[in-house]
């Protein structure tokens, strides 16, 4: 953090040891829903439900001024080495149709374009039955293996916008064989294609995964046609090729799109053969949409930066521990999973640019999951638990096509009233009076009612957008990207590389030489009995 952020921050520390009520600042005053909404990119946000006032919105953009979130944002979308630890650009923007993303001078964009929508046609002839199996007929299935980033995102966009109307396309992440036998359950070589998605084309567990469905396609059709039935997606192509698969089946993905942002490449192939071009494309503009938001748009006005400075307000000075993401439809069950990668990969540092430790707390613990079903779950500990959770509900306005508009209005009534609970919460008073009322005596409506009471004040923001389209999933998407990016901005940590997980393959390639060898004096005591006693000596 730059001394000018750090003289910010303590302003803000001094602002957080007050008082603040999000019942109250409703109620003194009525325009806070309006004053405290933005829109944009086609994204509403309502964040007149956090736990701040316009004392600490103001300062929390003076500290976004001394980190020069807005200057940074762009010089982002301009090719700037953000990664300053690998010494090049985080440019995914520049994938999306947005005048502002797309005037990047400093990278090879038109290329990458060029790869991209090569990759979409071949998806989308996949979807057509153009791209047919070696035996004419079109690819019943699609067996994507990828992990992280070269997994989730394709994940979401299916999930999210499948009709159903391609090939199945099944995921395989996981090394545990379960995974890809599962995968493969039903299937055949010769109306399977497989595609690896990895941009490094060197992790360990999709390689092993892409091996074994590689032996599985040759052994029900031999090399030759096996090869036709394989597809790579990397930006390793080499590796890919000496992997045996043919220079024309490997679709590139650019060094600098990051792998937590690598669904707006080439690696979202199989994604267009099951969703199609149409809202592939659709899921980019979205996404470009957003970015013309995020660039354009002072700082006041800009919902990227909102959410990245509550984020920053809630956990940095009032001390929530985690945040909570829940998206009420049912496509978009793995949006927070998804996010999980994008937030904590991104932005799990502790040292800053100039190498110092980071004196604040950075990168959001995000986690969450589903509307409705999750309020029969974990919500009971954000109503009543010990600890201050600020959550984001992202809604959709409209059913999507031939969705029940009646069963829709009541998953949007669960989500406000989940909202408005978390805020008002429930005094001791009326829950006594209730059970008082109901004929329960003095004593024990006392009693119960202390378990019953909810504190409220418990912070919301909604997102809204008209209908969960591909638009708005590329829009939603960007958003988050934005805000990750402010926030690694204002904490000064490096939002775009990973060496912590890094550093975590290297020590299973260690484990897994001692295991081999049989010589574990190299290892610490604790894993030598762990692996002793899961391979005993004969
Ligand atoms: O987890 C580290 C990571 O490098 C992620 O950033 C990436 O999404 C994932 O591994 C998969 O990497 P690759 O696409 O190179 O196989």
């Amino acid at each position: 953090m730059t001394p000018a952020a750090q003289n910010e921050w303590r302003k803000l520390e001094a602002l957080a040891r007050r008082p603040l009520d999000i019942r109250e600042m409703l109620a003194q005053n009525p325009q806070r829903p309006q004053a405290w909404a933005l829109e944009g990119g086609g994204v509403f946000l309502d964040s007149s439900k956090s736990l701040a006032d316009d004392a600490a919105l103001s300062a929390l953009h003076s500290l976004a001024r001394a980190a020069e979130v807005g200057e940074k944002l762009h010089a982002q979308a301009q090719g700037a080495h953000v990664n300053f630890t690998e010494d090049r650009p985080a440019l995914h923007s520049a994938l999306r149709p947005s005048a502002s993303a797309r005037a990047c001078p400093a990278a090879d964009v038109a290329d990458a374009l060029r790869e991209l929508d090569r990759a979409i046609q071949f998806g989308e002839d996949i979807r057509g039955g153009k791209a047919a199996a070696s035996d004419g007929r079109p690819f019943a299935r699609v067996i994507h293996i990828g992990i992280g980033g070269s997994h989730l995102g394709p994940e979401l966009l299916c999930d999210a916008l499948s009709q159903n109307d391609g090939p199945e396309i099944r995921f395989v992440a996981n090394s545990d064989p379960v995974a890809l036998s599962h995968a493969l359950r039903g299937g055949e070589p010769k109306s399977t294609l497989v595609a690896a998605v990895s941009k490094s084309f060197s992790t360990g567990e999709t390689l092993e995964n892409a091996r074994a469905a590689k032996s599985w396609l040759e052994s029900g059709l031999g090399a030759e046609k096996a090869a036709s039935h394989f597809v790579a997606v990397t930006a390793n192509p080499d590796a890919a090729v000496s992997f045996g698969v043919p220079r024309e089946r490997v679709f590139t993905m650019p060094d600098w799109v990051g792998g937590r942002c690598s669904l707006w490449s080439a690696a979202s192939l199989s994604a267009v053969a099951s969703i199609g071009e149409k809202q592939f494309r659709d899921f980019l503009r979205g996404g470009g949409e957003m970015d013309s938001h995020v660039l354009d748009s002072p700082p006041e006005k800009n919902i990227a930066v909102r959410l990245a400075l509550l984020g920053v307000w809630h956990c940095g000075f009032l001390r929530a521990q985690t945040h909570c993401v829940v998206a009420y439809q049912h496509r978009l069950r793995g949006f927070a999973r998804y996010l999980q990668q994008l937030t904590m990969e991104s932005n799990g540092k502790r040292i800053c640019a100039d190498g110092a430790l980071s004196s604040a707390e950075t990168g959001e613990i995000l986690w969450g999951g589903e509307g409705a079903n999750d309020q029969h779950s974990y919500f009971q500990l954000l109503a009543q638990g010990t600890r201050m959770i600020p959550a984001d509900f992202i809604l959709a306005a409209r059913p999507s096509a031939n969705e029940d508009a009646e069963a829709h209005r009541r998953l949007l009534a669960r989500a406000l009233g989940w909202s408005r609970a978390l805020m008002t919460g429930r005094s001791l008073e009326a829950a006594e009076s209730e059970s008082l009322a109901g004929g329960m005596d003095a004593a024990a409506a006392r009693g119960l009612a202390a378990h019953q009471e909810c504190p409220g004040n418990r912070p919301t923001n909604i997102l809204l957008v008209a209908a969960l389209d591909a638009r708005a999933l590329g829009a939603l998407t960007a958003l988050y990207e934005h805000k990750t990016a402010a926030q690694s901005f204002i904490w000064g940590v490096n939002a775009f590389d990973q060496w912590g997980v890094e550093s975590g393959k290297k020590l299973t390639g260690e484990i897994l030489s001692a295991m081999a060898s049989g010589d574990l004096s190299e290892l610490d005591a604790s894993t030598r009995m762990l692996i002793s006693r899961i391979y005993p000596a004969d």
